[in-house]
């Protein structure tokens, strides 16, 4: 049997201490490795870190006074478990290999996975064992995928066996990649998929029944209206927070249907919070959209760790991991990201 990794008294992380651009802010640094656990903490040793462009965001906006002088950023991880307070789940043990989500607090307070050893709550960390036949590197790009899969199917109420036809705007993205898998999972009659054309392959492979390249059918509503006028979607999941495609969505998405957004690509943050409040409370006698708007802040929930492990474990979603970077090349890591252009994830190899 092989023993746990020792902890060393300092390690190396990626901090911040003051808002801004990755390149301006973020600096390589050896800092104080966590404490033992206690409660129903969770140690582990970080094997592969990332971080979505909504990560690096917070970087660049939240206040320095609210967070600690060493932030660290990076939402999801792969690692070893090194040890465990005494009211963690007893499902983990020491040794094993995991992969996850920060709770939001981690991620608002700069408490984040660019380093070498992180120390998380188990209440509010999503924390799933690596199922059989994933690498670390493989697992180190599900947190955020996986997790918003399931919130899309919880908050979108779709079920097993829905028989859905659904349209998934920006669907080679890394939320986008894995809710076309988890949508043909789920048993959707249908799933179209728009993406550049470089990436439709991709998008095939992931089991979307055609592919649709918004750039050479610009723009994408008028065509879509076209398309799919007499065979409506059931369900719209937007990655790019298109507001046209909301605005527009009668002419291809069904009287009962719903249109899910969590991307704001299109609009920015702040035109992207106020379309999320019209268009769910705007009244349709005010010339509102007559459709389902649905939007909301995903948040690590631990109790989707089964319903992620099955759907990996029984071979019904893959991980893209675009590029793997090494540990000192983080802020090339974070460039690509920025480019809004990765197909499935990055992630940056802290070790293994
Ligand atoms: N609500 C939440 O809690 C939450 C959580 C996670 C993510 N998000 C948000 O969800 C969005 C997607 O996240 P992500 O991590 O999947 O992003 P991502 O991986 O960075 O998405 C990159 C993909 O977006 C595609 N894309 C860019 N512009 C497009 C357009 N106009 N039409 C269609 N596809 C386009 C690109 O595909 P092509 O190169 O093929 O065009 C690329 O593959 C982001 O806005 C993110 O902030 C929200």
């Amino acid at each position: 049997m092989t023993s746990p990794p020792t902890v060393p008294p300092t390690m190396k992380a990626w901090t911040f201490s003051r808002p801004g651009a990755h390149r301006q802010v973020l600096r390589l640094n050896d800092i104080p490795s966590p404490k033992n656990p206690i409660e129903a903490q969770v140690l582990i040793k970080v094997a592969y870190a990332s971080l979505d462009g909504g990560a690096m965001k917070l970087m660049a906006m939240v206040p320095s006074l609210l967070r600690p002088k060493d932030s660290i950023p990076g939402s999801d991880f792969s690692g070893t478990i090194v040890s465990l307070g005494p009211s963690a789940p007893s499902h983990l043990h020491v040794g094993m290999a995991v992969f996850g989500l920060l709770g939001i607090s981690a991620t608002l307070k700069g408490s984040g996975t660019l380093r070498e050893y992180v120390c998380v709550s188990a209440a509010e960390t999503l924390i799933v064992p690596v199922p059989e036949g994933f690498s670390l590197e493989e697992a180190g790009s599900l947190g955020t995928a996986t997790e918003m899969a399931y919130l899309i199917c919880k908050h979108g109420q779709i079920q097993q066996d829905c028989g859905y036809r659904i349209l998934v705007n920006g669907s080679s993205g890394g939320c986008g990649s894995m809710f076309v898998q988890t949508a043909v999972a789920m048993g959707a009659k249908e799933v179209v998929g728009t993406c550049s054309a470089p990436n439709s392959d991709f998008v095939k492979q992931l089991g979307a029944t055609r592919t649709i390249d918004y750039r050479s059918n610009a723009p994408l509503h008028a065509y879509l209206a076209k398309e799919y006028s007499d065979q409506k979607f059931d369900f719209i999941l937007d990655t790019v927070g298109s507001q046209e495609l909301y605005n527009n969505s009668p002419g291809y998405l069904k009287e009962g249907g719903t249109f899910l957004n969590i991307g704001d690509f299109t609009s920015g943050t702040l035109l992207t919070l106020i379309h999320w409040i019209l268009n769910t409370y705007w009244p349709k006698w005010l010339g509102g959209t007559p459709r389902k708007y649905i939007m909301f802040s995903g948040k690590a929930e631990p109790t989707s760790s089964d319903w992620i492990f099955k759907l990996l474990q029984e071979g019904n979603a893959k991980a893209t991991v675009e590029k793997a970077f090494n540990f000192d090349q983080a802020l090339e890591a974070l460039d690509m990201i920025a480019t809004k252009r990765v197909r499935g994830r990055v992630v940056i190899k802290v070790a293994e």
